[in-house]
């Protein structure tokens, strides 16, 4: 589908589900940047799902968001369980403000939902020249080290630094493969990779619906518990939201909103080394790029690399939509 035409159903469909016109406008555009990009289970295949929600009054149409200003670079905001775009845009644009003033912004989010993809609002911050943390919770997917229920979201950890070229920008989830992928491949009847997911009895399955039955598996075993584990702390805990597997699942539990928490970090780079910081950022890129490489290998990328050309390679090209996602749209959008 071309992607105005695209644009056009999705805020058609946003407008149908009482959203404003403005935060339709921010849905879209973060659902039809997650299909450019590729990372498709945080796309398309999520609509339904926000909409439902929206219906259910679970994600809130016309949120009374709340700015409180702790201090110059400090800021606390109420989303009040606005649709998770809407809430993290908010929250990123203000930590921007903050470094640009004082060189460092600190912006928790509390009461707000699924965001997407953390670079998102990553790529915002390295635009206007800062680095970045982003960090979200999410809903019970990972059993902590040595616990047979799950009980981490597939948390990400998201990183973002300017270098005067493709930015650097490193987003990751702590489990193996994002819950998005396997959301996805349930609902289009697809495998899931081997070694990413338990079932129910602990085996290791390829099958999408037994995998959301049972559990995801933590990058790099203890290791990826624990990043997972701060990570709810830095967003949950810290921010006065959902914790500990409290935040709901969007596609499972209707009975209440998920009160998911976002934590952003800006820094301006400039701070200690000046101007001086983006030749030094290019020269240390340099230095890993020209390590002999290992077989296979004739360029070593830097994380943000390979998401930044699958952008370019898809900008103008239409966006391929399964049949039964385009049903799904069709239903959505004849809602009066
Ligand atoms: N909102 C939520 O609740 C939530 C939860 C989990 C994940 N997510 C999002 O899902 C997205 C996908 O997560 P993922 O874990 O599947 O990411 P991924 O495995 O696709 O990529 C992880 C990181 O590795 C880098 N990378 C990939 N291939 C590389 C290579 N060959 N060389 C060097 N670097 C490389 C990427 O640039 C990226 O920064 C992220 O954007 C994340 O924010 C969102």
């Amino acid at each position: 589908m071309k992607k105005n035409i695209l644009k056009l159903k999705l805020r058609q469909i946003f407008l149908k589900h009482k959203l404003s016109k403005k935060h339709a406008e921010i849905s879209s555009d973060y659902l039809i940047k997650a299909e450019i990009l590729e990372a498709k289970g945080h796309g398309l295949a999520r609509l339904k799902m926000y909409c439902d929600r929206l219906e259910k009054k679970l994600i809130n149409p016309k949120p009374k968001i709340k700015i409180k200003k702790i201090s110059s670079s400090i800021s606390f905001i109420n989303a009040d369980n606005s649709i998770g775009f809407v809430g993290a845009d908010i929250a990123i644009k203000q930590a921007i403000k903050n470094a640009k003033r004082t060189g460092i912004g600190l912006v928790a989010v509390r009461k707000s939902g699924h965001y997407g993809l953390s670079s998102f609002y990553a790529e915002q911050a390295v635009i206007n020249k800062l680095m970045v943390f982003c960090f979200t919770n999410a809903p019970a997917a990972l059993a902590p080290h040595g616990a047979k229920k799950s009980l981490f979201g597939t948390n990400p950890i998201c990183f973002g630094v300017p270098t005067g070229k493709i930015p650097f920008i490193f987003d990751a989830s702590t489990s193996m493969i994002n819950r998005g992928t396997i959301r996805r491949a349930d609902k289009l009847g697809l495998k899931i990779p081997y070694g990413v997911a338990l079932n129910k009895k602990g085996k290791i399955t390829t099958n999408a619906k037994e995998a959301l039955e049972g559990t995801q598996l933590p990058i790099a075993n203890f290791k990826g518990s624990g990043l997972a584990w701060m990570v709810d702390i830095l967003s949950g805990v810290l921010t006065g939201s959902s914790h500990g597997g409290k935040v709901r699942d969007p596609f499972d539990d209707f009975s209440g909103p998920q009160n998911m928490g976002h934590l952003f970090i800006t820094i301006d780079p400039k701070i200690f080394i000046g101007s001086k910081f983006i030749k030094e950022m290019q020269k240390n890129i340099k230095f890993v790029k020209n390590l002999p490489k290992i077989k296979g290998f004739s360029n070593i990328l830097y994380p943000g690399e390979r998401k930044n050309k699958t952008y370019k390679k898809n900008l103008n090209k239409d966006i391929s939509i399964p049949k039964k996602i385009l049903l799904e749209m069709e239903e959505l959008n004849a809602i009066k």
